[in-house]
């Protein structure tokens, strides 16, 4: 695998930005940071080179691919001659690309079918990181990406996350350093009379509200954990870290009590497999509450932003805590109702299959 290290403020017209754009004009696979979690790469137009995304990732062949261009005017070539924008997506255009909004769109004759299986529409999206814009750019075609993980592992946000999964079975990197939202983009499927989120992330349903005048809903399934998703990559175990995960929200001193109960733990559990925590929590928490384990293991993060910043290193930690041997990671959610913390929620609700608890 070639990596490239490539720096987001430094002059971007570099060799090897154009090496990379060259390896994915090729059919290569080449994973990239976009502002969202890192994504792996290959030529939209290209049905070889899309198909190895899916066997490098483990992906089931039924989970389509978000297409990332550069610029607004590559839109065109991958939707129907005939197809004319509507008004409220162009609206989501101007207020949203680049950045993180996945938008659904009929699709094209010229995509690789395998970038939408068993459906005639297509996800794009107009990433902002700077490295990502160049990459893509540089390779002259619309790019489909998924993020750059192993199927089911957390998404990767830094270049060495992506080795630790496909650095065997990928042809090359460019290192852009950390991303910065950290989960992935909103995806988000307009109707004529509403607009429906299947995936939370980092647009939110409140900044969506603010620009179109029709209601901006969520995808039944993420308020009722019985409901089919439409989005076929949202019922698939996800974004799961080997240890057990715990989350409560609420009420800090009721936040605390539950962590200090699992930490003391069944006491006949205790003797036959202790647990080995670590715990995700806000500064102003940790150093409010006593906690009767390493510092070590104690992820405290900056408040007052604390759910933009769990939103941004909860992969990170996750990982990292899974590197360190932990069997349990307790994390203090957020309210899921507003902002960034329906995102991370739903990251989180699917990483602790079930162990999430309003306190
Ligand atoms: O932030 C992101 O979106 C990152 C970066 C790399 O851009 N990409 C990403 O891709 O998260 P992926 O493949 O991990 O997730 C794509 C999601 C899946 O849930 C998939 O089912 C959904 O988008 N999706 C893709 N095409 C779709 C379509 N035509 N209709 C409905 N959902 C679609
Ligand atoms: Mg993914």
């Amino acid at each position: 695998m070639q990596r490239w290290f490539v720096n987001a403020h430094a002059d971007l017209n570099q060799s090897t930005v154009q090496a990379a754009g060259d390896f994915l004009k090729q059919g290569k696979l080449v994973a990239f940071p976009t502002e969202t979690v890192y994504g792996l790469g290959a030529d939209a137009w290209n049905e070889d080179a899309v198909s190895r995304v899916f066997k490098a990732k483990g992906r089931p062949a039924d989970n389509p691919l978000i297409v990332h261009i550069a610029d607004k005017e590559q839109l065109d070539s991958l939707l129907p001659s005939d197809y004319q924008v509507t008004d409220i997506e162009q609206r989501l255009i101007d207020a949203f690309w680049p950045g993180p909004l996945t938008l659904i769109f009929p699709a094209g004759r010229d995509v690789a079918a395998s970038v939408h299986p068993n459906s005639d529409t297509i996800a794009v999206r107009m990433p902002s990181h700077p490295v990502a814009q160049a990459v893509i750019r540089a390779s002259g075609c619309p790019i489909a990406a998924p993020s750059a993980n192993t199927s089911s592992k957390p998404s990767p946000t830094t270049a060495d996350a992506v080795i630790q999964d496909l650095g065997d079975v990928i042809d090359g990197l460019v290192d852009g350093g950390e991303t910065t939202i950290g989960v992935e983009s909103t995806v988000l499927l307009v109707e004529s009379e509403r607009a429906i989120i299947l995936r939370p992330g980092g647009v939110t349903q409140e900044m969506i509200a603010e620009i179109i005048d029709i209601p901006v809903v969520y995808d039944a399934h993420l308020v009722d954990l019985d409901a089919h998703p439409i989005s076929p990559g949202m019922k698939y175990r996800h974004y799961a870290p080997n240890a057990r995960v715990h989350v409560w929200w609420g009420d800090a001193e009721e936040i605390y009590t539950a962590m200090l109960e699992l930490l003391a733990g069944d006491e006949e559990d205790q003797v036959n497999e202790p647990i080995r925590p670590a715990i995700i929590a806000p500064a102003d928490f940790v150093s409010r509450f006593e906690f009767p384990v390493h510092k070590d293991v104690i992820a405290s993060l900056d408040a007052p932003d604390y759910e933009v910043q769990l939103a941004h290193q909860l992969y990170k930690l996750l990982r990292h805590f899974d590197a360190h041997g932990v069997s349990d990671i307790l994390v203090h959610g957020v309210n899921p109702a507003h902002g960034m913390g329906t995102a991370v929620m739903n990251r989180l609700q699917r990483a602790a299959e079930g162990r999430i608890f309003r306190v």
